[in-house]
């Protein structure tokens, strides 16, 4: 049963806020600490329902993954073939990246997941995998997957594409092949496993060449526990730290953001719009660069912003466009190609979301532009099964001159545990249902 949302044009939205932890380093610390010898402490993990599949996963796996207060112990095993299929729910991220540790483990594993993750391309993993010697079994590359049993050899592999997801699969199968496998990143993406990988005692090598960046692990790899702690996402920041952009009056704070640079596109383009957006008590958490965001609402302009930026802001088009929407002019957004095999089609989501509250944009194929001016809001919708997408529509309806309505509230818990209430403490009105 879809449960609506709506949100109320806010006024002044104040306060100071810590939202949960990042999404890709909560997958890879369940799965890290699910291979390693002994034990792995992890403070801050998000407990959103993607991550909460993961954890289910390493346990049928072989690891024993417990809370202990308000910390996740795992301790880590010989992973055996579990007795029933891997349901991965809405996450990309936990079923690629546990396909790619199952191969390298030599286990033999079904992946399944609801109707968003049945329709999103697996081959992208698979095809590198069986590369490596790893046989699947797949319906033309979509859910429901087997990795079969088997040993995989190491290679040299080109990324087809500045995935995170693809990067990490291949680095994770790499854990359990026999010499040095190589990944040519010609384009840099988020590098969480490469971060992390060492802090489990696996050495990770880099060597700049004039084409591209290698990344050298050499297995078999023995991984060993250790404690970290998950700093706060950025892609969940993005929502509060919109809503204070665009609502007039507001500031809002959001603690300990996860800073790292292959992460963090959005906030130098918000800056580039004019946003007043200050960045404070830059820090360090768990090998990752850590700040206070800061943001009060100002004039922005519409910018363009060049496909160069995609792998660093991947998850924040969406609530990009809901700010370019009250930007000055027209912000145009390019190469957003891989936003049509996200949780959604994303492009045409998000594009949807802004007529259906009476703002102006135009969609191409791999192109998005917002011009920019008040928002009449008053729309529903539709958000796809897709979180990112009923959060913006959410946003939008703060700054918007009459209410605005998602169709389903149910996928935020995929990876904002606690967003209505966090919305609701900086001031803003959310009411069940439709206005
Ligand atoms: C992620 C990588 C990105 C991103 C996803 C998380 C990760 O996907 O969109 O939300 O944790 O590795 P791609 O690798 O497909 O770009």
């Amino acid at each position: 049963m879809a449960s609506p949302l709506t949100a109320h044009p806010a006024r002044a939205l104040k306060g100071d806020c810590t939202v949960p932890g990042d999404k890709s380093i909560s997958h890879r610390a369940l799965i890290f600490g699910g291979l390693a010898e002994g034990q792995t402490r992890v403070e801050g993990l998000l407990e959103a329902d993607d991550v909460l599949r993961t954890a289910a996963a390493v346990r049928a796996l072989g690891a024993a993954v417990e809370k202990d207060g308000g910390t996740w112990v795992i301790e880590g095993a010989s992973w055996q073939s579990p007795d029933h299929t891997l349901y991965c729910g809405n996450a990309g991220t936990g079923s690629r990246l546990l396909m790619g540790a199952v191969a390298g483990q030599g286990v033999k594993a079904t992946f399944d997941g609801d109707r968003s993750l049945r329709s999103r391309p697996m081959g992208r993993i698979l095809d590198p995998l069986e590369t490596m010697g790893v046989v699947s079994d797949s319906d033309a590359g979509k859910l429901p997957v087997t990795v079969k049993a088997g040993r995989p050899e190491a290679i040299r592999f080109a990324l087809p594409k500045p995935s995170a997801q693809i990067k990490s699969a291949v680095l994770l199968a790499a854990l359990g092949a026999e010499g040095t496998t190589i990944i040519e990143e010609p384009v840099l993406c988020r590098d969480h496993t490469e971060r992390m990988l060492p802090a489990f005692g696996v050495p990770v090598t880099f060597k700049d060449t004039n084409a591209c960046r290698e990344i050298h692990v050499t297995g078999p790899a023995r991984l060993k526990g250790t404690a970290l702690r998950v700093p706060a996402d950025p892609s969940s920041a993005a929502f509060p730290v919109a809503a204070g952009l665009l609502v007039p009056g507001s500031r809002v704070a959001v603690r300990g953001v996860l800073a790292n640079p292959t992460r963090t596109g959005l906030y130098d383009v918000l800056k580039e719009m004019g946003a007043d957006l200050q960045f404070e008590h830059l820090g360090e958490e768990g090998g990752e660069p850590v700040v206070d965001l800061v943001a009060a609402h100002g004039a922005m302009n519409g910018i363009t912003v060049t496909a160069d930026r995609v792998p660093s802001m991947i998850d924040e088009y969406p609530i990009l466009a809901v700010i370019a929407a009250a930007a000055k002019g027209t912000t145009r957004m390019e190469g957003l190609g891989e936003l049509r095999v996200k949780e959604s089609d994303r492009l045409s989501a998000t594009a949807a979301l802004l007529r259906a509250n009476g703002v102006t944009c135009r969609e191409g194929e791999d192109w998005l532009e917002v011009d920019g001016g008040p928002i009449p809001g008053g729309g529903t919708v539709e958000t796809h099964d897709d979180h990112r997408i009923a959060m913006s529509g959410l946003i939008l309806g703060l700054a918007a001159d009459n209410p605005v309505t998602i169709d389903d509230a149910e996928m935020i818990g995929t990876s904002f545990t606690g967003f209505t209430e966090l919305m609701e403490g900086l001031g803003a009105t959310l009411s069940v249902g439709t206005p």
